[in-house]
């Protein structure tokens, strides 16, 4: 025995020499049992208080959802959208979609000059820009559905916010300050949000804090068919849109079947259409999972590629055959069948990129800033939801209504204006996506639950326009390919391909130069000054011994609030 450790103290100093001690894992915060994570503090901890009352997570959500609304107007819900996908402690999985849609009057050339060119500006800025926001008949049916407390305490702490004022941080004054001229070109000088804010002051929002009391008082009605209805119609109008309280009255969240699959040991439910999400993610996994990932490393050459690669033909497909399903036939179960993917990757090599010109949808028998929010919540109970709600770009229209106190969407650019002309995300559509009075937009939004052998094991999403798709596809794959923690997999750097442009875009200074040039050789356009960040993802995950790890992106404010 004595030889033997003589023997091995040379061999312990090579190793010391030559591997340096791994790097203890980062961990977010760890709750025992609930927790919620978002873009705000505040809005986490009152959506925790709220389940610390012994609501669930649905009420917990609608607490979350309205916070934001007060303290991240960047994103706020209330003028715009989203989805929820769910997962009861039952495992019962579901989905709503609130998104916005076209209003009555809308029709599909209405962003088309006479000579049938697009107008740059009209449907991402002020009143056209704005489709009928469906922000709070989702809070509703959500109640209706799952609600455990009243709307009345539920809303209570939210109000409070508003009326009392919350500490504005220093990210989200320098998006105030960045956005001074546009909000006074398009609202006066007479909003909130034109004064000069500072780290740490104070923002009160008194017409907001009444507008949610009249939605305590009245439900849903105050605001699709009553007073702040009426108000939204007219400031709309006043600002030529095209809104009418018949829109806003017509105007339904609806329930919806997530899109699942398996991927290895794991089933991903995600959203589905109007979401591109849960589609667009169930094809790249599906292309990718005969792959062997985790042996080619974490953003090596190898599987930046493969991912981008599967990427590519996903997005191509995307552009071709998503819109609204209440409008169009969508061969879902085409699109994501494992036959499906396995021919689209017959054109992959390793040895070349694809080009994307010479590749369009397959046959079957865009760049932005965080515009979005995404929240991941699980309470104490065992029910899980994964939550992401959208003005579309910052601020959305920046159309902000001092009446009532919420800035309004411009969700309609994420229809096609024009077959063929990118979006604001740079993101082509067809006829599939074409604008029609009451139909809801395509979508990127990708709230996703896993389950890891059958128990929930995962709650993920982000925002990022056409990047959420891959952000949540990257961050799935860190924890499960590559071992990271929740906290890990969200603060790693990310990369991004759409098929159009044909880019792959990286986040900067956080890549190996020699990964870049790799791809270059392989015929790769590569750009890493584009997007400053791709994605601000914030996911729960489920740890062995059954305790929460919170992984809250720290490219925002957000913050994981648990008990
Ligand atoms: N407005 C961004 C999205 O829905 O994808």
């Amino acid at each position: 025995m004595k030889y033997l450790l003589l023997l091995c103290i040379p061999l312990l100093f090579i190793n010391c020499k030559t591997e340096a001690p791994a790097p203890a894992p980062i961990q977010g915060l760890i709750a025992q049992e609930a927790m919620v994570v978002s873009a705000r503090e505040e809005a986490s901890r009152i959506g925790v208080e709220i389940m610390k009352k012994g609501g669930n997570v649905f009420d917990a959500m609608i607490a979350t959802d309205m916070a934001l609304n007060v303290t991240y107007p960047f994103a706020g819900s209330l003028g715009g959208g989203g989805f929820l996908v769910y997962r009861t402690k039952d495992g019962d999985i579901g989905a709503l979609d609130y998104r916005e849609m076209a209003p009555g009057a809308a029709t599909s050339d209405m962003y088309l000059d006479e000579d049938g060119n697009v107008i740059p500006g009209l449907s991402t800025e002020g009143s056209l820009a704005v489709g009928v926001p469906g922000g709070l008949a989702g809070m509703f049916a959500v109640h209706e559905k799952f609600g455990s407390l009243p709307m009345e305490t539920i809303l209570k702490p939210v109000i409070d916010l508003a009326r009392n004022g919350y500490v504005i941080t220093e990210k989200q004054a320098g998006r105030f300050s960045a956005l001074q001229d546009k909000f006074k070109e398009l609202n006066g000088d007479s909003i909130i949000y034109v004064n000069a804010f500072a780290k740490a002051d104070t923002l009160k929002n008194e017409a907001l804090a009444q507008t949610l009391e009249r939605i305590v008082a009245n439900g849903k009605d105050e605001f699709y068919k009553g007073e702040t209805g009426q108000k939204l119609v007219d400031f709309l109008q006043s600002k030529g849109g095209i809104i009418t309280m018949e829109d806003l009255a017509a105007y339904e969240a609806k329930w919806r079947t997530p899109v699942t699959f398996e991927y290895d040991n794991l089933k991903m439910i995600s959203m589905s259409p109007p979401s591109s999400g849960g589609v667009c993610l169930s094809q790249i996994m599906q292309m990718i999972e005969p792959y062997d990932i985790s042996q080619y490393g974490h953003n090596s050459v190898e599987s930046i590629q493969l991912l981008t690669e599967a990427e590519r033909r996903a997005y191509a497909d995307r552009s071709f055959y998503l819109g609204d399903p209440d409008f169009v036939n969508i061969p879902i179960d085409t699109l994501i069948s494992d036959v499906y993917a396995k021919n689209r990757m017959e054109t992959f090599s390793w040895d070349t990129a694809t080009k994307s010109s010479d590749m369009t949808h397959g046959a079957l028998p865009g760049y932005e800033s965080m515009e979005t929010t995404h929240y991941s919540a699980v309470d104490q109970y065992g029910n899980a939801i994964a939550v992401t709600t959208t003005l579309n770009g910052a601020y959305g229209s920046k159309l902000y209504a001092s009446d009532i106190g919420f800035f309004l969407n411009n969700e309609m650019d994420d229809f096609s204006s024009k077959p063929g002309v990118p979006n604001m995300f740079g993101l082509i559509g067809a006829e599939a996506n074409k604008i029609e009075p009451g139909k809801r937009m395509l979508s990127s939004m990708t709230p996703t639950l896993v389950e890891k052998d059958g128990e929930f094991w995962m709650t993920v999403g982000t925002p990022g326009g056409s990047t959420i798709i891959t952000s949540v596809l990257q961050t799935v794959l860190n924890v499960h390919e590559f071992g990271m923690t929740m906290q890990e997999a969200v603060n790693a750097p990310r990369f991004h391909h759409q098929w159009l442009p044909d880019v792959v875009l990286f986040e900067p200074n956080s890549f190996d130069p020699a990964i870049i040039s790799g791809l270059q050789e392989k015929g790769y356009e590569t750009n890493e000054e584009r997007s400053p960040v791709i994605g601000k993802v914030d996911g729960i995950l489920v740890l062995p011994n059954g305790t929460l790890e919170g992984g809250a992106d720290r490219r925002g404010d957000d913050t994981a609030v648990g008990f």
